[in-house]
């Protein structure tokens, strides 16, 4: 058997240990395994690398990705995508193993209806492919962010400050919600708590967020705390702007930091290097065994297959416990 192997979109901690997983299982099996750099950009350039044990030497513990990745418009065009499916073919893939999100594998499921055999390996700080209990990089991302959050709060506290913390996530609150929780933090603005009310602008969201922030804010202050920790997601935005707002209206001095891409980076954990080498290696092992089509998942404590398009269309219910935690223990 011939198979390859991408990473695609952006990148996560924890990314490189999974081709390890990838290269060293194929080749364990006697499988042919190539690398195809830049994600769906160097597919349909054909930048094909051959993968050996060595390829994978000392990778376990970096950042970033080895095979370099991309976000490709092109792979969003039938043309596109019937010249990644021809040069799969051409190469003759029995397997393309994908690592990376939604949108990868939104990619992968076009190549799967053109015949090839397409496997997906959830990496993604956000923890937004909704099939899996667990995404590569979250990990590393959430304890980066809980770093970050906990050198503001010293400075916060020595000032009396209102701090205002910006991280990752997408369209999700995950990052968010776990930074809040983990950080101490008194407030979390997700989108997963906007009104579903398509007729609420964002306009009238950031107002309703912004009021009942500084009305809390304000009691946080009477009942004795001297300074307050505020996380808002990517996806909710405008940090700085609600850092002034919150200033001109209490009076307290208030400052806003965007984390930003220092999430994405960094040695990755031991959680996602453990979870890297398990779906890495339950890939392989399962086109071996003549699966197809399929998204490795971490499902009540187990890694395990899904259908491909099964997965991507599975949405997970918004469940409010951890906010709700976060606030029971921020009073
Ligand atoms: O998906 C990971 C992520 O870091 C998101 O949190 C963020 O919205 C996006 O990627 C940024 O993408 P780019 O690297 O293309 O700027």
């Amino acid at each position: 058997m011939k198979i390859g192997v991408l990473t695609s979109g952006g990148d996560a901690p924890g990314m490189n240990a999974a081709i390890r997983a990838v290269v060293r299982t194929g080749l364990g099996l006697g499988m042919k395994v190539v690398g195809i750099k830049r994600g769906f950009e160097g597919l349909l350039a054909a930048e094909i690398v051959d993968m050996t044990t060595r390829s994978v030497s000392d990778v376990i513990n970096r950042g970033g990705t080895l095979l370099l990745t991309a976000r490709c418009k092109e792979m969003t065009t039938q043309e596109g995508q019937e010249k990644a499916a021809g040069i799969c073919k051409i190469l003759g893939l029995d397997a393309l193993v994908i690592i990376g999100g939604n949108g990868s594998f939104m990619g992968g499921l076009m190549l799967a209806k053109l015949g090839v055999n397409v496997f997906g390996i959830p990496a993604t700080i956000d923890l937004d492919v909704d099939c899996t209990d667990y995404a590569i990089g979250f990990d590393t991302a959430i304890n980066t962010g809980m770093e970050a959050i906990n050198k503001i709060r010293d400075t916060s506290s020595s000032h009396e400050r209102c701090s205002v913390v910006e991280v990752m996530g997408r369209n999700t609150g995950h990052i968010a919600l776990w930074c809040s929780l983990a950080g101490g933090a008194e407030e979390a603005l997700i989108p997963e708590n906007h009104s579903n009310d398509e007729s609420v602008s964002e306009k009238e969201n950031f107002a309703i967020d912004t009021n009942r922030l500084i009305r809390e804010i304000v009691e946080n202050r009477a009942m004795g705390k001297t300074h307050n920790l505020i996380i808002v997601a990517e996806g909710i935005g405008g940090s700085s702007k609600l850092a002034r707002e919150i200033e001109k209206v209490t009076g307290i001095e208030t400052r806003a930091t965007i984390l930003g891409y220092l999430q994405r980076g960094g040695s990755p954990s031991a959680v996602d290097v453990m979870h890297a080498s398990m779906m890495g290696y339950q890939a392989v092992k399962r086109i071996a065994e003549g699966e197809r089509n399929k998204i490795i998942v971490y499902r009540d404590g187990k890694h395990t297959s899904i259908d491909l398009e099964e997965g991507l269309a599975y949405q997970r219910p918004y469940d409010s416990e951890f906010y709700d935690v976060m606030k029971a223990l921020s009073v």
